[in-house]
């Protein structure tokens, strides 16, 4: 049997959770609530996957790209090599046209979905990039306010990259923080896979826990892991335990 092809996220916990690494070409979700490190995590994925080797595109929505890279720098002051992987194209950081061109429009019906899509492809065509972050969808949705038309335009999206047959990270924003409050919202089942980053009050403290809902393709762990945002990146803290496919 030949070894399932993996992208890893280079995050030795999250790696752990997912049997090794995330199918290469999943289309996965990493929602959150606000501040959750969603933004950060899928950066970091990038950030490893470039020093493997494999380019990456991070297509900013919410924030100006070089908004984006200071916040990120600031964050992990342990990656010295950002710049010289930007440098290098092994990391693009783009996305300025589809925000501006989505905060701009005032009719948002009128804007097609289609150019953001074709955006998003020219960006990922410039370094041949294997690994995309889209941050986030949530812009999106607000964009598409009618639901049956955000379904239908996020499934062409997803279709669009499975064409370039890149692997995918989605950031998605949640409401509720807490595990126990939460609903999944029915597009999160069109996609492959979906990462939540938990923020649970216990006492006076926020507990931030991250769980790999669904994975398609792979085994991965079925337990709440703790994690902490370092100057060196997410600490993942596991316990060695992966679920059995039902
Ligand atoms: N310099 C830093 N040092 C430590 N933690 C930081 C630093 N900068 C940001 N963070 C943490 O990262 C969080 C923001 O992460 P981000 O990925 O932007 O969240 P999200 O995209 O989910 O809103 C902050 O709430 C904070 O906890
Ligand atoms: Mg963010």
């Amino acid at each position: 049997m030949s070894e399932l092809a993996r992208i890893k996220s280079g995050i030795e916990g999250l790696d752990s959770m997912l049997d090794g690494g995330v199918p290469e070409h999943n289309q996965t979700i990493i929602a959150g609530g606000p501040g959750a490190g969603k933004t950060l995590l899928s950066f970091e994925i990038l950030y490893h996957n470039a020093k493997a080797g494999i380019p990456g595109a991070f297509i900013a929505l919410e924030e100006k790209p070089e908004v984006l890279l200071s916040n990120v720098k600031q964050a992990f002051k342990g990656f010295k090599d950002i710049d010289d992987l930007i440098k290098k194209q092994m990391i693009i950081i783009d996305g300025e046209d589809p925000s501006s061109r989505i905060q701009t429009e005032s009719d948002s019906a009128s804007y097609s979905f289609g150019n953001i899509i074709s955006d998003i492809e020219a960006i990922v065509r410039r370094n041949n990039a294997r690994c995309v972050v889209i941050d986030s969808i949530s812009l999106l949705k607000l964009m598409l306010v009618d639901k049956y038309h955000y379904r239908r335009s996020m499934l062409m999206l997803m279709s669009n990259l499975r064409r370039l047959n890149v692997t995918t990270f989605l950031t998605v924003e949640i409401n509720f923080a807490d595990r126990d409050k939460l609903k999944y919202s029915p597009e999160f089942f069109i996609f492959d896979g979906i990462i939540m980053l938990y923020q649970m009050s216990r006492e006076d403290r926020r507990t931030l826990t991250a769980e790999v809902v669904k994975m398609r393709g792979t085994n991965h762990s079925w337990a709440l892991a703790p994690y902490e945002i370092t100057s060196g990146g997410f600490n993942i803290y596991t316990v060695d335990q992966m679920g059995e496919i039902p």
